[in-house]
């Protein structure tokens, strides 16, 4: 397992050698037909690249004569430390070696190397001389040599100072195309990063899901990297005993489970957060035998925040199974990061939006624990009020807010005396003016909580009648807050639809009727038209079932992708 910090190494030498090797045949293809043997060698002194006639006879002395190759190697250092070297192989004299260096920003990066051959070396004392030397077997290279191109000395010596400007030339030239393509390939990665950091940061919005997010996050990797698939995980915060959320984009075969595990396995062999994991190679590696089938090779970054990891940006296996770039892992790293405060938001945001809802239910439940007769109402009213705002047309975000003012229309009920709440039997004109009051109270307690104050007419008003001899304000018809109205209808038929203290629950057919005859007087017709016409059957039991579950504490309210929204 190897990490990187996430910054990209220099590509300059890789770019410029590739620039000077592509270079080299037509480089040396004159003096290839002036019959001298020319070679590219690395920084190493590697061969790396030959050309000429007489390839074959100089292979075949580097190959068989450990000897001549060092010498050649020699004279190829030697003019590794900046100046041309233009000499006799040795002291035998009729072979010219001519080697100029390749600097690479002062540099040396290699060296380009010929060799020819003067009718000194085919004299045959020479010649014999050269094979005992070198340890070659002289009947052999005495076959080859006689197809050899040969040379007059000044002819080599001419050739030596013309080719050490040439090759001065292709060098200089070669590294500024080197230089150009490097600038080039790095502005156009610049960009890249640039234009994907401009298109995920457009699309981050606190009113998104994370999973949104981040899905759209995945494909934009996807479109500028050869990663075959991307995988989020993000862990659900401590308080939620929920599983971790998984996001994948890509052609990657593995179940949210795999990815899971992989992120675990890796998370908790990370040293730092902050710092990229790149295994380039999981088969044979028993650590990663469990996900052989589908995976070759990974990168991780962490999501992290105040150090402590929280999640993590996966890559998942490379288009050719080559190893990852590291403009690769700088794109993860770089949006990994940017995505770090916006997730850290809308987790914040999330908290926020528990605690508020958390804080709703307790107070729902405060009045449930006061009249246990009316237990389940306000969930009701508020799943009734929800169903009616859709029959009318009203946008998700507004049904939602419905649902939370029909849950909380009741909420004032916790400022009216239990004697009065919880009577079996009639109440007295009394004690109705005090039932009378709640509200106004509810109104009351939640006039300082600025989030929901778009859904306080529906508490205030859900008692108003459209014929205005309803309480607490005496409205009529229009007047009332549309907000009032949902809540009232659906008030009424929970009301009639469920046991109270004092009277039993009543048939739906008899509700139906009930509304019907209301519709106009105490109720808005059109509201009322819109709830009938729907199959109230099927509603009630939907209604009923809901009603059951909602006494399970974990029931959840989607208030806060509509928080602000007004109705
Ligand atoms: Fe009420």
């Amino acid at each position: 397992m190897k990490e990187t910090g996430g910054k990209a190494i220099s590509t300059a030498t890789a770019n410029a050698c590739q620039t000077i090797l592509a270079g080299f045949p037509q480089w040396a293809e004159p003096w290839s037909r002036l019959g001298l043997w020319v070679s590219l060698w690395d920084e190493h002194i590697e061969l790396i690249e030959h050309t000429g006639p007489a390839g074959a006879f100089w292979k075949a002395l580097i190959h068989h004569s450990d000897r001549f190759r060092n010498r050649l190697c020699q004279i190829a250092r030697q003019s590794q430390q900046g100046a041309p070297v233009v000499c006799d192989l040795d002291p035998l004299g009729g072979m010219q070696v001519i080697a100029t260096p390749i600097k690479l920003r002062n540099r040396a990066a290699g060296c380009l190397l010929a060799c020819g051959l003067s009718d000194a070396f085919f004299d045959e004392e020479t010649f014999a001389r050269f094979c005992d030397t070198y340890r070659i077997d002289r009947a052999v290279f005495a076959r080859i040599a006689a197809t050899l191109p040969r040379h007059h000395q000044h002819q080599l010596e001419a050739y030596a100072s013309i080719m050490v400007h040439h090759a001065g030339a292709f060098n200089a030239a070669e590294l500024a195309q080197g230089e150009i393509n490097d600038l080039s390939s790095q502005l156009a990665r610049s960009y890249e990063e640039l234009n994907l950091l401009y298109r995920v940061s457009a699309g981050m919005s606190v009113y998104k899901k994370p999973a949104y997010h981040l899905e759209q996050l995945c494909e934009e990797l996807l479109s500028i990297t050869a990663v075959k698939g991307f995988a989020v995980v993000l862990e659900p915060p401590r308080y939620l005993a929920t599983k971790p959320s998984v996001v994948r984009v890509g052609s990657v075969d593995a179940t949210p489970e795999d990815i899971v595990r992989l992120y675990q396995q890796v998370r908790d062999r990370t040293p730092n957060a902050g710092q990229a994991v790149v295994v380039d190679r999981t088969h044979g590696d028993p650590a990663f035998a469990w996900a052989a089938s589908w995976l070759k090779q990974f990168a991780f970054y962490p999501l992290a925040k105040n150090e402590q990891v929280f999640g993590g940006i996966l890559a998942l296996n490379h288009s050719d199974d080559s190893q990852f770039d590291s403009y690769e892992i700088q794109f993860v790293a770089a949006l990994a990061e940017r995505s770090t405060a916006f997730i850290e938001n809308v987790q914040l945001y999330d908290d926020l939006e528990h605690l508020f809802t958390g804080l709703l239910h307790a107070l729902v439940s405060s009045i449930d624990a006061k009249d246990p007769y009316t237990c389940g109402h306000s969930q009701r009213v508020a799943w009734l009020g929800r169903n009616i705002a859709t029959l009318a047309g009203l946008p998700e975000a507004k049904c939602q807010r419905v649902y939370l003012s029909g849950l909380m229309h009741d909420v004032g009920k916790i400022g009216i005396a239990e004697s009065v709440l919880c009577k079996t039997g009639r109440l007295t004109q009394d004690e109705f003016t005090e039932m009378k009051r709640h509200p106004e109270i509810g109104a009351h307690i939640l006039k300082g909580v600025p989030q929901v104050a778009d859904i306080i007419p529906g508490i205030r008003h859900h008692h108003e009648r459209m014929d205005g001899k309803g309480y607490p304000a005496g409205l009529a018809g229009n007047e009332i807050p549309l907000l009032g109205r949902i809540i009232g209808l659906a008030d009424c038929y929970d009301a009639m639809t469920t046991n109270r203290t004092y009277r039993k629950a009543r048939p739906v057919q008899m509700a139906v009727a009930e509304i019907r005859r209301c519709s106009g007087t105490q109720l808005d017709p059109e509201l009322a038209h819109l709830f009938l016409a729907q199959d109230v059957q099927a509603v009630h039991r939907e209604l009923t079932e809901f009603g059951n579950q909602s006494t399970n504490p974990q029931l959840e309210i989607n208030i806060g992708a509509s928080l602000g929204h007004t109705i």
